[in-house]
């Protein structure tokens, strides 16, 4: 019979304390959800700014649904490239001094887009370590040769640079997605630049969050486009919408319409939803007060966690691992969580390393104080139970 691995595969997950499934959210309201019935305070999400349920973003998707449309209907190299899609475009380019702006479905996409495009007659990718899936998967299937240095590891990156020697592209993370370090993205520049190697930030995790005014990495490193030539960034987590889009210049911009297959064959996104976004990026713009509360929250949970003796990580950013190591533990930690009300992702390999299993915490400015002061004493107790 074939496919036997199937069954295989799954109970192996299952032995494993690896087995994924959906949880159905039934409602949703000012930082909580609904699941099976009972409510909890969710550290889960990557709505860092609370803006998914705010009331200025109903009110602007409202808005928009009386003068667009809801599906775009084609691929933008078609019929599917909207004035709402130009506008989204327009405003980003000038918000992040790059001189044009590519929109895509997904952030995972995005990425993969723009690796398999740039690196489709070969060459070779360097990529840290803990890049996210889809900038992995999208090296492996481009047509180069993709070599990992150690996470954060200057030194190993800058080994296995060899200037000039053919077609490379350097990618990281502004914050990394489980770990919530930050790259130290300024070094990286500056190797890119002496090897003539292209350099891909995914900033999925920061932009809307870090620099003055949300604007990302980019804002809080004063990178130009020259210094940073390709930015990823998403809608789906601190902008509250879905979509992501690619920075860069004109040149790379014409290349990547006329060989994306992820761009070109693919239904380009909602105008709905570019409306909205661009509503939410005005906001995240407008509204430092999200930043600054959500700053604050970091800041607590950090001096909270470490006073309660909790195996905290260095990050200063909005996810915060509490690294466990072993998957089981990791699971039953989690369900105290929720027996006390809060809602927290358990992260297994091999989304994260085979036995660095951990919680990640997410903070957002909709938390209250309060609310962070309980979820570290279930945790602290959940903790001291288990292990
Ligand atoms: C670092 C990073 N890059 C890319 C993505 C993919 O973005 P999207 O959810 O828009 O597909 C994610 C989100 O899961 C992410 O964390």
């Amino acid at each position: 019979m074939s496919f036997q691995f199937i069954a295989a595969d799954l109970a192996a997950r299952t032995a494993r304390h690896l087995y994924r499934r959906q949880h159905l959210i039934e409602q949703s309201e000012a930082g909580r959800v609904k699941i099976d019935g009972h409510w909890y305070y969710n550290f889960s999400s990557n709505d860092y700014l609370g803006l998914a349920q705010s009331q200025a973003l109903r009110q602007a998707a409202c808005d928009a649904a009386q003068h667009t449309h809801s599906g775009s209907t084609a691929s933008p190299l078609v019929t599917g490239y909207t004035v709402s899609h130009q506008r989204l475009e327009d405003y980003l380019c000038q918000r992040l001094g790059r001189d044009r702006v590519l929109l895509f479905n997904s952030g995972f996409s995005a990425n993969q887009a723009v690796i398999q495009t740039l690196m489709r007659h070969g060459g070779q990718i360097l990529a840290d370590k803990l890049s996210h899936a889809s900038m992995l998967d999208g090296a492996l299937a481009s047509q180069a040769r993709l070599k990992r240095f150690a996470h954060n590891d200057v030194a190993h990156l800058s080994r296995l640079i060899q200037k000039d020697a053919e077609d490379t592209l350097i990618m990281t993370e502004g914050v990394f997605s489980m770990d919530g370090d930050k790259a130290p993205v300024q070094d990286i520049v500056e190797l890119a630049s002496e090897a003539n190697a292209l350099l891909l930030l995914d900033d999925a995790h920061g932009f809307g969050v870090l620099g003055q005014s949300g604007a990302g990495t980019i804002e809080a490193g004063k990178l130009s486009q020259l210094a940073l030539p390709l930015l990823m960034g998403t809608f789906g987590k601190a902008v509250a919408t879905s979509g992501a889009f690619v920075a860069l210049s004109t040149q790379l911009y014409e290349y990547l319409i006329n060989f994306a297959r992820h761009y070109i064959y693919s239904t380009s996104m909602s105008p709905l939803m570019a409306e909205v976004t661009l509503a939410s990026l005005k906001l995240v713009h407008k509204d430092q007060w999200r930043r600054d509360k959500l700053t604050e929250n970091i800041q607590l949970f950090r001096e909270q966690a470490i006073s309660e003796g909790l195996p905290v990580s260095f990050s200063d950013t909005a996810i915060q691992p509490v690294a466990i190591g072993r998957s089981d533990k990791t699971l039953k930690v989690a369900e105290y969580a929720r027996s006390q009300g809060f809602w927290v992702g358990a992260m297994r390999a091999p989304t994260v390393p085979e036995g660095s299993a951990r919680l990640r915490v997410t903070l957002s400015s909709i938390h209250e104080q309060d609310e962070i002061r309980q979820l570290i004493r279930a945790l602290a107790k959940g903790l001291k139970d288990v292990c």
